[in-house]
């Protein structure tokens, strides 16, 4: 059964809606413009918010729906083999050659099912940080780091800390070209776009 949830996942995660969903609506390649990053940030910044957000509650869901799935079906353990293979499914896509994104919302959806409470501060945090700087990036690792701190903060099951942990170490590595050049200085800061 594990493995199963895994596959499965695996595959809902690789569903790559920050590709189909540009490309359905303007023919664009997201991995041709911007940063190149097939996820939210990217999509938002080359066609706006309304598609960004179209993408953003496709890679959430697809991370959401296999952590309660595998939930539903074998406790905590089945929901953290769910959302690790949908996450990994979202950065390792097998339709895009194995280039994925970096694993903010497919994460958000994770932690939806299995830490609710965390991911609603983690959710104000960003939106505060995204608010003060504009760095999308800068609110995406800061919530990697602080997601395994909140997590033992208030207690949550040991496996769900070790997972907090991988997730948190994951997504920052993820985002290493992003955290290098928010220490040059480089970083672009969020537009919302508007390319038809
Ligand atoms: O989660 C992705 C975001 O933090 C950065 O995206 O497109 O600026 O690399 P991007």
């Amino acid at each position: 059964m594990q493995f199963i949830i895994a596959i499965i996942s695996y595959f809902v995660g690789s569903i790559p809606f920050s590709y189909l969903i540009p490309k359905f609506v303007s023919k664009i390649d997201i991995r041709q413009v911007g940063s190149g990053n097939t996820g939210t940030t990217n999509v938002v910044r080359t066609l706006g918010l309304k598609v960004g957000v179209l993408a953003f509650v496709g890679d959430f869901f697809k991370g959401l729906l296999p952590t309660l799935i595998g939930y539903l079906l074998l406790g905590h353990t089945g929901g953290l083999i769910g959302g690790t293979f949908a996450v990994l499914g979202h950065c390792y896509p097998l339709w895009l050659k194995f280039k994925g994104g970096k694993g903010i919302a497919t994460s958000a959806g994770v932690l939806v099912i299995l830490t609710p409470h965390i991911f609603l501060i983690l959710l104000v945090l960003q939106f505060i940080i995204i608010f003060a700087t504009r760095y999308m990036s800068l609110a995406s690792i800061t919530s990697a780091v602080l997601l395994p701190v909140l997590c033992m903060l208030f207690s949550v099951p040991t496996e769900i800390i070790i997972f907090s942990a991988g997730l948190g170490a994951f997504v920052i590595y993820r985002h290493r070209s992003n955290l290098m050049r928010l220490i040059r200085g480089e970083e672009k800061k969020l537009t919302i776009g508007s390319k038809k």
